[in-house]
């Protein structure tokens, strides 16, 4: 029988691993028992010690790369807000043009610059209802993605974060390729929706940048979720310019980039590969079919409620 202990001591709590084996006769008969008690308190001290250092450098990574993004995402917000104020705009001019009394003399005039209807009013106000929806989930996204003291593990969908992970990689994504997602129903896992829309995101900005910009049409970045047996898997392909052979078996390195200085840090794999071991899953990589990469994670499932 084996147990940790912690004990109070004089300087301080002591954590003992403790070993008790019973000594028997010839009969069987247990008649003493050997107790070992070794102090591991320094050893679970620096366990714990590299499991923080560890989570501390997710995080910092997690918000470098929000620095990173920084000015796209701006831009994800300001372009629907100026599409938001000047259709306000309009319609606040229109609309007080409509309920003006009508005049002989001002029909004239009215009639070459009057809104044609009532339902035009209506699909513009719907217009703008759409950008302001947009907004809200760029705002979102960030608030769930930036919220590092809430990375508690419970039972997440991971189509949330991969969501997550799209509104704020959409600056990156939407000149280069087409989003395709193929999400099948999966039962949840047992991560923070903060960590997974990390890797996620890592993923899916790896995969845009592996992409020149210009030709949405001809490429993709194919999103598949399904559930293999007890686990859930979690692809990002591209239809990028690949991985050379030579650098295949570095790009899970910490500080292994091929982007140019200040583009990349090479410590987005290196980390994405931390967290999902750390939930007791998987993260690969293989070439795509045809052209371009693929990312695959894998989780353990957790069991579906009856
Ligand atoms: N989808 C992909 N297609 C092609 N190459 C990729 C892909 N994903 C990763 N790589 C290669 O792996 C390297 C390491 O990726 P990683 O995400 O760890 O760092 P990075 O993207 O260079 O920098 P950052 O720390 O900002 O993420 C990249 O520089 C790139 O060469
Ligand atoms: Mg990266």
């Amino acid at each position: 029988m084996q147990f940790e202990d912690e004990v109070a001591a004089p300087h301080g709590a002591r954590t003992y691993l403790t070993t008790l084996a019973p000594a028997r006769d010839e009969a069987g008969a247990i008649t003493s028992v050997l107790s070992l008690a070794r102090d591991v308190t320094e050893f679970v001290k620096a366990q714990q010690d590299q499991e923080r250092l560890r989570r501390g450098l997710a995080r910092a990574d997690r918000l470098a790369s929000l620095g990173v993004l920084a000015a796209g995402i701006a831009h994800e917000i300001n372009n629907p807000l100026c599409f938001v104020l000047t259709t306000l705009e309009g319609l606040v001019e229109d609309l007080a043009r409509l309920a003006a009394p009508v005049t002989p003399s001002a029909v004239p005039s009215q009639a070459a610059d009057a809104p044609a209807s009532l339902g035009e009013l209506a699909d513009r106000s719907r217009e703008a209802l759409a950008s302001a929806v947009r907004i809200r989930e760029v705002a979102r996204g960030l608030g769930r993605f930036a919220r590092v003291e809430r990375d508690r593990a419970c039972a997440t969908d991971p189509r949330a974060p991969l969501e997550t992970a799209l509104t704020l990689a959409s600056h990156e994504t939407k000149y280069r390729a087409t989003i395709v997602r193929d999400y099948d129903e999966v039962p949840r896992v047992a991560a923070s929706d903060g960590e997974l829309a990390q890797v996620f995101l890592n993923l899916i900005v790896n995969a845009a940048h592996a992409i020149d910009e210009g030709d949405v049409g001809h490429n993709a970045i194919h999103l598949r979720v399904r559930s293999i047996g007890a686990e859930v898997c979690i692809e990002v392909t591209d239809t990028g310019r690949g991985i050379a052979p030579a650098d295949r078996p570095f790009i899970f390195d910490a500080f292994f980039t091929t982007k140019d200085p200040g583009k990349g840090t090479g410590l987005g794999l290196a980390i994405s590969r931390q967290i999902i071991d750390g939930l007791g899953g998987q993260l690969q990589c293989e070439p795509a079919p045809g052209r371009g990469t693929r990312f695959i994670v894998r989780l353990p499932a957790l069991p579906t409620a009856a």
